[in-house]
């Protein structure tokens, strides 16, 4: 990949771990973190700077300055929240997603943006959600999806942009925590049962969601950027999962390690209507053999690590000691 990398929304649930990857990757210094916040905590591993988004001149500064040749687009709101304020979420997940492909037309980067399974909608296949398919969201989020898949798609055959994207599924991470989405539960049900061996969910015992752990997600955004682009025959908003769940399934796995963990029910009518219209499973065949996509970790290998990975982080967060 050339010269520098610039991360948007470089504190959230997904950037907090891309940086670092990118940063171990292609060095400290070529990997540019920016946030609408300060990050907390001690001195930053690299750069950072204070970037809002829907402010143009602000992304074109710093890919002014710093030479700015690959921009991962990670700002913009998640599913739930997005249902809450429509018009915010229109403004963020487009607004800046256009600046961010003129600045690149400009400029001459190439740009990363995630896409979502919420970019499908109730008419859309369920299972084995083909990589070509019926797409009419009925969310803002999803929305916004589409939206951005086709202006990527756009500008990469009207200005010869290099624009690349992949369909996330729900991540499951240990690190930071998701904001706002439909498929969070899948993270808070480890921080519960660590610490209370209880989790009451917001969606229904049976729904089916894709899912995928960090470590496969944050590869695969690497991976399909630095894919030979003579092999992508789809460039943008590859499907790509790991694995396919639902609430008491998850809990199963973790009554394997902590057996007298409960799970039970209150039903957010929101987020299970969200999650009602959403793939339950996703065909990714195309990113398999446009750049040879494969996860490492199913349901058991993800919960496993999560649980190990957690554990001691929550028992150093709750020790008086490490209060500042
Ligand atoms: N995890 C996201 C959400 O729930 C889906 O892309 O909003």
């Amino acid at each position: 990949m050339k010269t520098a990398i610039l991360v948007t929304g470089a504190l959230g649930q997904i950037g907090s771990e891309l940086v670092p990857a990118l940063r171990e990757r292609y060095g400290a210094e070529a990997v540019i973190a920016s946030d609408i916040r300060v990050p907390k905590g001690g001195a930053a591993a690299g750069p950072f700077e204070l970037l809002d988004c829907s402010e143009p001149a602000q992304i074109r500064e710093i890919v002014r300055q710093y030479g700015i040749g690959t921009i991962y687009h990670m700002a913009a709101l998640l599913s739930a929240i997005a249902e809450e304020k429509p018009q915010a979420a229109w403004q963020l997940n487009m607004g800046s997603l256009y600046s961010v492909l003129e600045i690149a037309r400009h400029h001459g980067c190439a740009v990363f943006l995630p896409s979502s399974i919420g970019a499908f909608g109730p008419s859309t296949p369920r299972d084995a959600t083909p990589q070509d398919t019926i797409q009419r969201p009925t969310t803002m989020y999803g929305v916004t999806k589409v939206a951005g898949e086709l202006l990527c798609d756009y500008y990469a055959s009207r200005f010869g942009i290099d624009t690349r994207g992949i369909r996330l599924p729900g991540l499951i991470s240990h690190v930071a925590p998701p904001g706002g989405g439909t498929t969070d539960y899948a993270v808070e049900i480890f921080r519960q049962a660590l610490r209370y061996r209880h989790y009451t969910c917001f969606l229904r015992a049976d729904t089916r969601l894709d899912m995928m752990y960090m470590p496969d997600a944050i590869r695969a955004m690497i991976e399909v950027m630095e894919a030979d682009p003579a092999r992508l025959v789809h460039r943008n908003a590859f499907n790509v999962t790991a694995m396919s769940f639902t609430p008491e399934e998850l809990a199963a796995e973790i009554r394997k390690h902590i057996p007298d963990f409960v799970i039970d029910y209150e039903v957010d009518p929101v987020r299970q209507a969200i999650a009602d219209t959403w793939p339950r499973s996703m065909d990714d065949s195309a990113a398999r053999s446009e750049w040879g996509w494969k996860p490492d970790y199913d349901m058991a290998a993800m919960t496993k690590d999560m649980l190990d990975k957690l554990g001691p982080t929550l028992r150093r967060a709750a020790d008086p000691a490490n209060e500042s």
